[in-house]
C-alpha cells in the first residue's frame, strides 16, 4: 500500500479520493444523500487561497495494484487551535480489516506531528443498527483514542407541521418582547456582521465540549464572510435568522443553514446560539423556527434537515425536540494527544 497526498486541483486525483469516502458513507447509510464530490473539492480549493483560516491535508491510500482503498483529510486550523488536527479517515469497504486504516492513521500522526499538532480528533458516525458497535469505534479504541463526546444526529422533517409551528411560536413570543426575530436568504446583513462574528466566538467554548480539547476561536467580520463564502463556493444555499435586542440594538441570538443546491432533499443546520445573558427568552425555539420557514418557502424539495447536538446539550436537543425531530444514531468523539 501507498500513500500519496492529493491536490485538490487535480479533479481525477480528487475523485478517486472521494470515492473511497462516498463507498465508506453509502456502507453506513445506504441511500442517503450525504456528501457530494463538487462540496469537498469547492472546500479543499478554498484552503489553498492565501487567506484561508485552515489548511487541509488529503491523502489517497492506494492497494499494490493503485486501487483508491483508503482516504483521509487532516483539518488544521490556523487562526486558533494550533495543536489541534481534525480529521477524517476511511477505509473502501472492500478492503477492511487488512490493516489500511492503521497505517493510514499512522501516517497521519507522523504528519500531525510534523505540523507540531498535538491533539487529534476523530467522530465515527453510527446508524441506528450500530449504535455502540461500529467499526469506526472499535478502530479508534484499538489505535488509543480515547472517548471524548457523543454527538446526537438528529433530522427534523420538512416542512414543518404549520399547527405545532403556530402554536409554538405563540407560546414562545410573550418571553421576547425586547426582541426583533429576522430571517435572511444568502447570507448576514453587513450591519450584523460584526455581532455575528462575535457569537461565533462564543459559541466555540459555550457548547459543551466533553473532553474534546477546542479552545477559544478567533473570529472577525471577515472570518465570517470567508465562511459563507466557502458555503456559497460549496453550491449551497444559505439560511439564517437571528434576534436582535431592542434596546441595544444588538444581534444576540443566530441560526444558520444551509441547502446543496443539486441535491436540495437535505437540508444541513449548522450553528445557533443564543448569548447566555439572552438565555430563557426563548430565542432559541423562535430563531430556528424563522430561519426553517424562510427555507422551506424558498426551497420545496427539501424533506429534512439534519442537526447534530452533544448529548448533554438538554437546551437545544429541547428544542429541536420540540420542533418534532427524530434521533437518527450517533456520532461519538475520539481524541488522542500525541506523545511528544
Ligand atoms: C474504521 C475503519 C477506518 C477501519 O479501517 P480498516 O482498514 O478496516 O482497519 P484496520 O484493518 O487497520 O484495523 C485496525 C484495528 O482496528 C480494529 N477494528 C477495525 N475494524 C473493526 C471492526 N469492524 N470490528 C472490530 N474491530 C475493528 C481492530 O482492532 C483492528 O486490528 P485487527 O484487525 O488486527 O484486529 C473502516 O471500518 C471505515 O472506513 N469505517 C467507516 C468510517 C469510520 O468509521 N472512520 C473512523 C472514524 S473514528
Amino acid at each position: 500500500m501507498r500513500i500519496e497526498p492529493v491536490d485538490p486541483r487535480d479533479e481525477h486525483a480528487f475523485s478517486e479520493w472521494f470515492s473511497v469516502l462516498r463507498a465508506a458513507e453509502e456502507e453506513l447509510r445506504p441511500g442517503e444523500p450525504g456528501c457530494l464530490l463538487h462540496e469537498e473539492r469547492a472546500a479543499a480549493l478554498q484552503a489553498l487561497e492565501e487567506d484561508a483560516d485552515r489548511h487541509l491535508v488529503v491523502l489517497l491510500a492506494r492497494d499494490d495494484q493503485g486501487r483508491p482503498v483508503g482516504a483521509a483529510r487532516m483539518s488544521l486550523p490556523l487562526r486558533d487551535n494550533l495543536h489541534l488536527c481534525e480529521l477524517e479517515l476511511a477505509v473502501h469497504p472492500q478492503a477492511r480489516r487488512r490493516g489500511a486504516g492503521r497505517r493510514l492513521l499512522a501516517d497521519v500522526e507522523r504528519r500531525a506531528r510534523e505540523q507540531r499538532r498535538t491533539t487529534l480528533l476523530m467522530y465515527a458516525d453510527e446508524p441506528p443498527a450500530q449504535v455502540g458497535s461500529s467499526a469506526g469505534r472499535a478502530f479508534a479504541a484499538a489505535l488509543g483514542y480515547a472517548w471524548a463526546q457523543e454527538e446526537i444526529p438528529r433530522d427534523l422533517d420538512l416542512p414543518l407541521d404549520p399547527e405545532r409551528a403556530a402554536e409554538l411560536e405563540g407560546a414562545c413570543a410573550p418571553y421576547a418582547l425586547d426582541y426583533t426575530i429576522r430571517a435572511w436568504r444568502d447570507g448576514w446583513p453587513e450591519e450584523l456582521l460584526d455581532d455575528r462574528a462575535e457569537l461565533m466566538r462564543r459559541m466555540s467554548t459555550d457548547v459543551p465540549l466533553g473532553s474534546i480539547d477546542i479552545r477559544e476561536e478567533k473570529w472577525d467580520r471577515e472570518r465570517f464572510r470567508r465562511h459563507e463564502q466557502r458555503n456559497l463556493a460549496m453550491d449551497r444555499e444559505l439560511f439564517c435568522a437571528g434576534a436582535v435586542h431592542r434596546p441595544t440594538g444588538r444581534l444576540v441570538a443566530a441560526t444558520d443553514m444551509v441547502v446543496p443546491r443539486s441535491v436540495p432533499e437535505r437540508a444541513y443546520q449548522n450553528d445557533t446560539i443564543v448569548l447566555p445573558e439572552h438565555r430563557g427568552h426563548r430565542l432559541g425555539t423562535l430563531v430556528k423556527i424563522a430561519a426553517l420557514r424562510c427555507l422551506v418557502q424558498c426551497s420545496p424539495g427539501t424533506r429534512y434537515i439534519s442537526t447534530w447536538n452533544a448529548e448533554e446539550n438538554a437546551a437545544m436537543i429541547a428544542i429541536n425536540d420540540a420542533l418534532g425531530s427524530r434521533v437518527v444514531g450517533c456520532c461519538p468523539a475520539f481524541q488522542k494527544v500525541l506523545a511528544q
